[in-house]
């Protein structure tokens, strides 16, 4: 029987892909608290849910998640509303190369720190209801990159990390499912380039272009996967302009030992 999914937790849910996630958790019917280090543009997007979904659906928590203290604090304001978190989304994320310390530590360190907050809270073993922890990569986490090198390192650490998690023989006994989403370029504010941000940038350019750019809604479908489905353990769900989304999972091919 599929776990029923309640309240969610999305970081970067200010705009872009994260905005989408939560808007389509709330259509839903699902509590969705989402983080993000931009104020404004993150009130004014509680300020419209709330409009569409009503007050006590949503809440948006002013945090910076490369301060594992603040992205606590928020987790356990969500806990407080909404009584638990059944879905963790780590999704804030930057692809700026010229900022390689802050980008592994959004990118990477803070998508671990909220995953293990997350399962200290949902681990049925010590109290807690079980859920889903997602971690949304990248395909530059499956595949080199040469133009963005840094942010392929911190996408691959979390491919690696979201691997390491789902093959973990006790995640079922604590209740814990891992999925990883994987989008190509998707049209967001991540993807406005410049020299400054992108090694061989003219050369980064013709690649996009050539690859194509997902639509938000496409990879949103491709994120409701985990929603939708009842064992979705080790699943990382690709999406490109060419194939649409695809759901991989080595840990359902073999016994990983
Ligand atoms: N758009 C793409 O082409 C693409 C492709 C693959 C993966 N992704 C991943 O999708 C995720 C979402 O990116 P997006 O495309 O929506 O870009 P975006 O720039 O529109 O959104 C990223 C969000 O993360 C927030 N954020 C950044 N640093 C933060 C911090 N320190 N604390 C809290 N929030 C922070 C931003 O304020 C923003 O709201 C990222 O992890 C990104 O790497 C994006």
């Amino acid at each position: 029987m599929q776990q029923l999914i309640r309240t969610a937790f999305v970081t970067g849910g200010a705009q872009g892909l994260g905005r989408g996630f939560s808007k389509a958790l709330l259509d839903r019917g699902i509590k969705v608290c989402f983080a993000d280090v931009q104020a404004s543009v993150g009130k004014s997007t509680e300020t419209e849910f709330k409009s569409l979904y009503g007050d006590d659906k949503v809440m948006f928590c002013h945090c910076d998640v490369t301060s594992v203290n603040n992205l606590e604090d928020s987790f356990n304001a969500a806990v407080k509303k909404f009584g638990h978190v059944d879905l963790m989304v780590n999704n804030a994320g930057i692809g700026d190369e010229s900022k390689l310390v802050q980008m592994i530590s959004i990118n990477l360190t803070a998508a671990i720190q909220g995953s293990q907050i997350a399962l200290e809270h949902m681990r049925k073993d010590k109290g807690g209801r079980g859920g889903r922890i997602i971690n949304v990569a990248s395909t530059a986490g499956l595949i080199g990159v040469y133009f963005s090198p840094r942010y392929c390192a911190s996408k691959f650490g979390l491919v690696g990390y979201h691997h390491s998690m789902a093959s973990n023989p006790h995640a079922k006994e604590m209740g814990l499912q891992f999925g990883c989403l994987c989008p190509a370029f998707t049209d967001t504010a991540i993807i406005n380039f410049d020299e400054t941000k992108m090694d061989y940038y003219d050369e980064g350019l013709k690649f996009l272009e050539a690859i194509g750019i997902n639509t938000v809604d496409a990879v949103v479908d491709g994120f409701m996967h985990f929603v939708d489905n009842d064992d979705i353990n080790g699943d990382i769900v690709t999406v490109t302009a060419q194939r649409g989304f695809q759901v991989k999972n080595k840990h359902k091919r073999k016994a990983h030992l």
